[in-house]
């Protein structure tokens, strides 16, 4: 078999996914030119349409996401060509015979799985029965792989008995943004920095994602999900496992992946004794954001649970029971319909052994700030001497300042899928989830989940567009230290 000729496979073709990342992912890599020529699309989805009923909605759907001025119609008109639309129910297995109808055996299939985690071992068992699956056939699987830890083993079981470990992709999409790679590149390619990268040199890690949007019309998902589930289990912990891994042997898949189980594995667990102490949980309230009147989590549209305790922030402190970073609290801290969007790392040095410099102590140490978006960039505040004839040495906050938006002189920044997306087609997993690290991050939500449950605490309420509740901010005040940006986010 030619591994070039390729056909990807989408279910939930018309669904929300599809539409706002995977459609327009597809297109942008078109419009690159690293979409090879030999590969096919079929969409699948259980609405009764035409191929030509699908690209008339592809087209409107693009249009109205794309930037006018990445709009080509001979990109769509290449693109629009390798595709078909297969009308199917997913947990009808004679719908099947349809998709086996249109693969061809001399071709790579990659099942993309746009659809509810609850339909993944349906689909996979469905595709086997009707014969679907070669030995080389991929599968992605979209967050979240279960709600816990054994319903994400019994998820990852069923996918189990038809595809092969190194061929199931399992979609952390932070993983695909670019300034995540760029850790990488931060942390292994500087001497500088890696050398200063212990519980020696640094007092703290804070890692923020802070959204401004709500739960996007997805209450009863995200109802029975929360913050924790949805955004702590996967995104935060990725990027802490980014941050604090040992340098793997290499950047192949195996090698990163189990330097990132041992983190996962290292977090020290949070028990009733200590979780109130240690994590926070908040739910929005009516607020204003942009200027813009927004209602609270229990108002929005789709509410059937007036009383619902979910939570919509989180704060914790955690720690990594490991040689580098004992004793260095990671705070992480992310939540919904808060006053800015923004996801950024900071690494806060500790303060220099002893103190020549008057003012160097108000100065604070030196911080490292990572934003990975907006504004993707490096910033490292320094003490520099103040530019003056009034006084004989007083240090100012100076910035160094990595741009990557200006720097690059690009157009715009790939988004995550359009990277993931190249990634499944070349068979490289280095940017996706192992089963390991799925399973490491379940065992220490599912323990916070049950301490929060034990102690039966309090969801407290923070207004929409606040910097969420205030007892976050007394999680980090506590231990003598506070949010980066707190006076920008509030
Ligand atoms: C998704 C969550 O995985 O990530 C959403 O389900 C969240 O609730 C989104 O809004 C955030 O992604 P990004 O790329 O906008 O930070």
């Amino acid at each position: 078999m030619n591994e070039q000729n390729i056909d990807l496979v989408i279910f939930g073709g018309l669904g929300d996914l599809a539409g706002r990342k995977l459609l327009p992912a597809l297109y942008q890599i078109e419009r690159a030119g690293l979409l090879s020529d030999r590969v096919r699309l079929a969409a699948v989805a259980r609405d009764p349409i035409e191929t030509k009923g699908f690209l008339d909605y592809v087209e409107g759907r693009l249009k109205q996401s794309l930037a006018s001025a990445d709009w080509s119609e001979s990109v769509w008109q290449k693109l629009s060509k390798r595709f078909s639309y297969i009308g199917m129910d997913f947990s009808n297995k004679k719908h099947f015979s349809a998709l086996n109808a249109w693969l061809d055996s001399d071709r790579l299939v990659i099942y993309y799985l746009a659809t509810p985690p609850s339909l993944f071992g349906a689909i996979s068992q469905h595709l086997h029965d009707a014969g679907c699956i070669a030995s080389t056939s991929r599968i992605v699987l979209e967050k979240p792989i279960g709600h816990d830890l054994a319903s994400s083993k019994s998820v990852n079981d069923t996918v189990a008995r038809y595809f092969t470990e190194r061929n199931i992709y399992r979609i952390d999409h932070y993983l695909g943004k670019e300034t995540v790679q760029n850790l990488l590149a931060l942390r292994f390619a500087n001497r500088l920095i890696n050398s200063q990268w212990d519980n020696t040199c640094i007092d703290h890690v804070q890692i923020t994602v802070s959204e401004t949007v709500g739960i996007e019309g997805r209450w009863g998902y995200y109802d029975q999900v929360g913050q924790l589930r949805d955004m702590v289990q996967n995104h935060l912990l990725q990027l802490l496992c980014m941050v604090a891994m040992e340098p793997p042997n290499s950047f192949e898949a195996d090698e990163i992946r189990a330097e990132k189980v041992k983190i996962l594995r290292a977090l020290t667990m949070i028990d009733a004794s200590d979780v109130e102490q240690c994590a926070v949980r908040g739910q929005y309230a009516a607020g204003w954001i942009a200027g813009q009147p927004v209602v609270g989590y229990t108002e929005e549209i789709g509410c059937s649970q007036k009383d619902s305790a979910t939570e919509t922030f989180v704060a914790i402190k955690a720690f990594i029971d490991n040689w580098r970073w004992s004793g260095v609290p990671f705070y992480l801290r992310t939540g919904k319909r808060l006053g800015e969007k923004a996801t950024q790392i900071v690494i806060a040095y500790k303060n220099q052994p002893h103190a020549i410099f008057p003012d160097r102590q108000a100065l604070g140490s030196n911080r490292l700030v990572i934003r990975l978006q907006p504004n993707e960039g490096i910033q490292l505040e320094m003490a520099s001497k103040k530019q003056t004839l009034k006084d004989r040495l007083s240090l100012e906050k100076r910035l160094l300042n990595l741009d990557f938006f200006d720097t690059e002189g690009q157009d715009r920044i790939p988004d995550a899928y359009e990277r993931l997306l190249l990634e499944v087609f070349k068979g490289d997993q280095w940017l996706f989830v192992s089963r390991g690290e799925i399973e490491a991050s379940w065992r220490w939500c599912d323990q916070l989940i049950g301490a929060w449950q034990d102690k039966a605490l309090k969801v407290h309420r923070y207004s929409a567009g606040s910097s969420g509740p205030s007892k976050a901010e007394l999680l980090i005040e506590r231990d003598g230290r506070s949010w980066f940006g707190e006076s920008t986010l509030s």
